[in-house]
């Protein structure tokens, strides 16, 4: 049985919500997006939490709200999304990088320590693929710069170091709810804030959207039930895996599945329109139940990261302080022959994903400066590790791995 590189689910009742929500009238508006504002506030603990329409929205409504000067310099990590850097330069700010490190893939903070100064306005620290960035050395390098501390936390609810979750480290935390992330409303995000004025100067750019329509709605549950299908193992056995194999035996665009299954598309206006009630009732629910799911998709993680380790350099956190929790929204390797790899592994039946983040040094100005950056995007590897899958699914993936590894080595080197 072939495993999908990850499952993506339809929140549970998005479509029975959607009618009940639509006969009771408060699709758009109504009292769970209060709701879910205040318990998620309270589970990061925070003073206040905002939803908006998107990541990449709730990041352009703080750059507004958090009153940094324009032209100010910002600091982002080499290693990204590249969204987030083109964000901060479509509205004006200077634009620096600083490589990442090899163990969390996070921003190294010897190296932030070195160019954060008293003219930078804010630093971005990006807690990737669910395992927590350095962030108690990078918030002492912010507060001794009086730099403003925003942390991407697109991939990690639910994850913390020491007794503190993430996104309650810096002046704001920006999360993501869209389909492959943690979890899933569809689309929209939340940012997490440490000053409840700040939280009222962005809800109300937030509430400045545009409400979103039924063709919105139609949209998002069309996109989500297809993702949901193609990731299902059961529809992926009988028809995704086959294609993927003839595509990755092909010659063509090679690249063109690696990140979703379907051809990336990275924009930078991204999703507007105003959060919904419809959403955020998905949200809380999904509040409920998302630690059990964390936890299992942890334990498959960690069962897969140790029996990996030492073979293949692995993604794993740094901090040894109690409480401190990764959730693996993917479990990462770091592989030298990446395509051989994936496509060992396709072959015995492990589909996997690259190619998601990104060198933004090299997107931006047109060079590889940052050695570990242009390393990462060459070689991380998102292997399943998916909260359904069960331990012999796991222990498959891991043997896959070692025997892909031994047939690459045995293969001639090219000439
Ligand atoms: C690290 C990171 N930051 C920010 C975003 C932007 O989130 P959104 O797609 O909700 O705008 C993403 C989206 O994948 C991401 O992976």
């Amino acid at each position: 049985m072939a495993i999908p590189r990850q499952r993506i689910r339809l929140p549970q009742g998005a479509w029975r919500s959607a009618i009940t929500s639509l006969i009771r009238g408060d699709l758009w508006e109504g009292s769970h997006i209060e709701r879910f504002e205040r318990d998620f506030a309270s589970y990061i603990s925070v003073e206040d939490a905002v939803t908006v329409p998107s990541g990449r929205a709730g990041f352009r409504f703080l750059f507004d709200s958090l009153g940094i000067e324009p032209g100010g310099e910002v600091i982002c990590s080499a290693f990204g999304y590249p969204v987030v850097p083109f964000i901060v330069k479509s509205m004006g700010y200077d634009l620096k990088f600083v490589d990442c490190e090899m163990a969390t893939l996070g921003m190294d903070p010897k190296l932030l320590a070195q160019e954060c100064s008293d003219t930078t306005q804010a630093v971005i620290a990006t807690h990737l693929y669910g395992v927590p960035c350095q962030i108690v050395e990078i918030s002492d390098i912010c507060a001794s710069h009086q730099a403003k501390l925003i942390e991407d936390c697109a991939h990690c609810y639910g994850a913390s170091v020491g007794s503190n979750k993430v996104g309650a480290f810096g002046d704001a935390g920006c999360f993501s709810f869209e389909t492959s992330k943690v979890i899933n409303t569809m689309g929209g995000g939340m940012v997490t804030l440490s000053s409840s004025e700040v939280g009222q100067r962005l809800r109300q750019l937030a509430a400045q959207e545009p409400r979103n329509g039924f063709k919105w709605l139609a949209r998002r549950l069309s996109k989500t039930t297809f993702e949901a299908a193609v990731t299902n193992p059961f529809l992926f056995n009988m028809g995704v895996y086959q294609v993927l194999r003839l595509a990755s035996s092909g010659s063509g665009d090679e690249d063109r599945f690696a990140s979703g299954y379907q051809g990336d598309e990275v924009s930078l206006a991204g999703k507007m329109g105003r959060y919904t009630n419809y959403q955020a009732r998905l949200g809380l629910r999904q509040m409920k139940t998302i630690e059990n799911r964390n936890q299992r998709r942890t334990a498959n993680a960690e069962r897969l990261i140790s029996q990996l380790d030492g073979k293949i350099p692995v993604q794993k956190p740094v901090s040894t302080e109690e409480g401190s929790y990764a959730n693996y929204m993917l479990a990462t390797v770091l592989a030298s022959s990446l395509k051989k790899l994936a496509a060992a592994l396709l072959k015995r039946g492990v589909d996997s994903k690259h190619l998601y983040m990104r060198d933004c040094s090299r997107m931006f100005e047109g060079e590889a400066a940052f050695p570990n950056a242009a390393r990462a995007e060459r070689e991380v590897l998102h292997l399943p590790a998916y909260p359904e899958m069960s331990d012999s699914q796991v222990d498959h993936v891991a043997s896959s791995v070692d025997e892909a590894i031994a047939e690459i080595s045995a293969q001639p080197a090219a000439a």
